[in-house]
Formats: structure tokens, sequence, C-alpha cells
């Protein structure tokens, strides 16, 4: 990841203190921000790969975690991984098998880009879209969601879809965010499916 844009100071922070990459950061922000884990939670993170965003789940619960990726995720104690597609219904029959409906989901998954902006963007926020259904399968009522996403045309639907499903709905564009990237979270609260 640091080496697409060379070794800047996040990423470089992130190495000397143990993560996988500087997304973590991100992470830490928005729990800074919007405590959206809590102690006891069983956690979902949807394209976790290389595994940073679990690490720092580890440390915010006594609950169960699941990391689930297209690519393998090298371990890390205390947290079970799914190599599977996120779009793919088996994959969360499959989860939802092994840890029942669940009280948190993230997702910072996002397909390789192809460098032609509009078009990576609808990918992304199509993405997130299914990010939005595999939650609405495995949450619990009540329960909270972190979802990537883009600024662009396709944005605002995928926003006011996941205000239909939460009763609060915010956006956040973190700090550890690339300047110039449109890059921003939605933080969805209190699942009512
Ligand atoms: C930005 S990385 C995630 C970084 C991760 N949060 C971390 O902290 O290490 C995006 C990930 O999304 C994954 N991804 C993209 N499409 C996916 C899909 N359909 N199902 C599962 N994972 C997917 C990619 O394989 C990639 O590992």
């Amino acid at each position: 990841m640091g080496s697409q844009w060379g070794h800047d100071k996040v990423y470089l922070k992130a190495k000397s203190e143990g993560y996988r990459s500087r997304a973590a950061y991100k992470l830490v922000e928005i729990q800074k921000r919007f405590d959206v884990i809590h102690r006891s939670d069983n956690v979902i993170d949807l394209g976790a790969a290389p595994g940073s965003w679990l690490q720092v789940v580890r440390t915010l619960t006594d609950g169960r975690v699941l990391g689930i990726d297209l690519s393998p995720i090298p371990p890390i104690e205390g947290v079970e991984t799914i190599e599977g597609d996120l779009t793919d219904p088996h994959v969360y029959v499959q989860a939802r098998a092994l840890l029942g409906m669940v009280n948190v989901i993230i997702s910072d998954a996002s397909p390789k880009l192809s460098g032609q902006r509009s078009y990576d963007q609808a990918r992304a926020i199509a993405l997130g879209e299914e990010a939005l259904g595999f939650a609405c399968n495995v949450l619990k009522h009540g329960g909270n969601f972190v979802v990537k996403s883009f600024q662009g045309t396709d944005f605002p639907e995928l926003l006011t879809e996941t205000k239909r499903h939460f009763h609060s709905v915010k956006t956040c564009v973190t700090q550890a965010t690339r300047r110039g990237s449109t890059e921003l979270y939605i933080i969805a609260k209190n699942f009512v499916d």
C-alpha cells in the first residue's frame, strides 16, 4: 500500500507501531469519533486484508472477530477469517454459521483500481451497496455498520439506502485519507432492518 505512494509519514508510523497498513488509523479515528465497537461486540470486517483493521478491532472487543477478503489474510491471534467474495451469498451464509448475527459490520472493501476515476467510483460504490446488503442479512437489530465509499454520482443513492436501514447515519473523511482522494466513510448506527 505504501509503495504505490512512497513511504509517507503515516505509512512509516504504521510500520513502526506494528500495523499491517496505514488504514489502521482510519478505523482508530472512526472509533474515537463515533464509538461504533463496544467491549462485548462480535464484529465482521469485510475486505479485511492485509488485516490492520482486524488488528485494531481485536483490541476494542472481547467478542469474536471475523475477517473476510478475496485475498488470504495472514493469521492474527483471536481472529477468524474467510477467504471469499463478500458479494457471494454463500459467504454470508458461512459467516452466519460461524458467528450467528453480529453487533457490528465494518467494510473497507474496495475493488482494484483501473485509474479511470468515474468508472472506479461507480464500482467502489456498487461494492458498498453489496456490503450494505451483507450487513442487512447478518446484523443484529440495533447493530452498527461502517462502510467505505467515494464521492461521486452514485454516492447519494447509497447514502439514502443506508438511511432506510439505520436510525443514525453520518459521513466522515478521516485524517489518514490521502489529500485529493474522494474517499469517505458512512457511519451507520442502530440497525432497524
Ligand atoms: C483497502 S483494502 C482493505 C485494507 C484493510 N482494511 C486493512 O486495514 O488491512 C481493500 C480490500 O478489499 C478487498 N476486496 C475487494 N473486493 C472484495 C470482495 N468482493 N469481497 C471481499 N473482499 C474484497 C480487496 O481484496 C482488498 O484486500
